[in-house]
């Protein structure tokens, strides 16, 4: 029955994005600006979305209509950013996992344990000059990234506590479509399973797979810890979603309006990085208290070691990723050095 809903959801969101609208997307005199997402509509990068929309409108209303479509309603994050390939979309909200087949640069961000603290991570993603580069690097497949949202740290969860690495051998565990990721699930032990993200819950419910990885987030917006009640932070990875753009849309641009888009999507930050604080405080006590989920803290260098020759394999099967790792690496140390001043 959910499927069929899904199915029928996604099929009348296709007949209005392709149908109803034709392909020119302009309705009552306005552009259709649509923008797709993976997440509910009370989750921080929906709120970041609205003020995009918000900014765009104030200041380019009588030209552009932004739309959010959440809930994977248009697709997959893999099927959405297809869409916005080809233009039949204008946006999309997807983790740097989906991008690594359109640019091998973004397998830095599936590396097990590479930024060593959240501050080096922010400030390595906040770095708008230096991350220029990197989101052009999917220009040739037709797409570009304008700015990027807190996805928080990941951990793995299951139907059953996983304390050490040895507890994830033999386990079937989600992971995103990504090479790298299914490479770091097996390095730990367990037996990496792909799928979209809006299959985890049912999977984990039938018992296809015991457990996924992802933030707290997952637990409560997507309901996974009503099926799975063991989450441990045992941390490997912090993982940024981004923004992807068509890029024939930025280039259609003038450069004014260019410069109202690129900080609608500065201001859309922003706003999503605040949410994100507040909500993983909340989204904790929500899974401990009304879902019965227990929290469990593991020895991390355990799950560290484990996987200590990924980082190395990593760097030797692709050099594309040298560059940022080297880069990464400086702020790790810098912010490691400011706290202990
Ligand atoms: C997080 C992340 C999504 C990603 C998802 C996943 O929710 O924000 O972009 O798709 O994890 O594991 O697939």
């Amino acid at each position: 029955m959910k499927h069929l809903k899904r199915i029928l959801a996604v099929a009348l969101c296709l007949v209005y994005v392709l149908g109803l609208t034709g392909c020119s997307f302009v309705d009552n005199g306005k552009r259709i600006v649509r923008i797709s997402h993976a997440q509910s509509e009370t989750h921080p990068e929906h709120l970041g979305l609205l003020k995009f929309k918000e900014y765009v409108e104030e200041h380019l209303g009588d030209k552009y209509e932004v739309q959010i479509f959440p809930n994977e309603i248009l697709g997959s994050a893999q099927k959405a950013i297809e869409l916005t390939q080809t233009g039949a979309i204008d946006f999309v909200v997807a983790g740097t996992a989906n991008l690594e087949t359109f640019a091998s640069v973004y397998e830095i961000f599936s590396m097990p344990y590479l930024f060593t603290s959240e501050e080096a991570y922010h400030a390595v993603m906040n770095d708008t000059e230096y991350m220029k580069k990197i989101y052009e690097s999917t220009d040739e497949s037709g797409f570009r990234v304008l700015t990027w949202y807190n996805a928080g740290t990941r951990n793995f969860y299951a139907t059953q506590p996983i304390n050490t690495p040895e507890d994830l051998e033999g386990l079937k565990i989600r992971v995103q479509q990504s090479p790298a990721s299914v490479n770091m699930v097996n390095a730990f032990g367990g037996a990496a399973t792909p799928m979209g993200f809006g299959d985890v819950y049912t999977a984990i419910q039938q018992g296809v797979i015991e457990g996924a990885e992802n933030n707290e987030l997952a637990l409560t917006n997507n309901k996974h810890g009503e099926v799975a009640k063991y989450f441990s932070y045992n941390k490997h990875q912090m993982v940024p979603d981004m923004l992807i753009a068509n890029l024939k849309f930025l280039n259609s641009l003038s450069e004014e309006e260019y410069k109202i888009f690129e900080e609608a999507a500065r201001l859309s930050t922003e706003v999503e990085l605040a949410s994100w604080d507040e909500q993983v405080d909340e989204a904790i006590r929500i899974a401990k208290e009304e879902m019965g989920v227990q929290f469990i803290e593991v020895d991390i260098e355990k799950f560290r070691n484990k996987v200590i020759g990924v980082q190395d394999e990593m760097l030797k099967n692709n050099p594309r990723i040298q560059e940022i790792y080297n880069h990464i690496q400086e702020v790790n140390e810098k912010y490691a050095e400011e706290d202990t001043k």
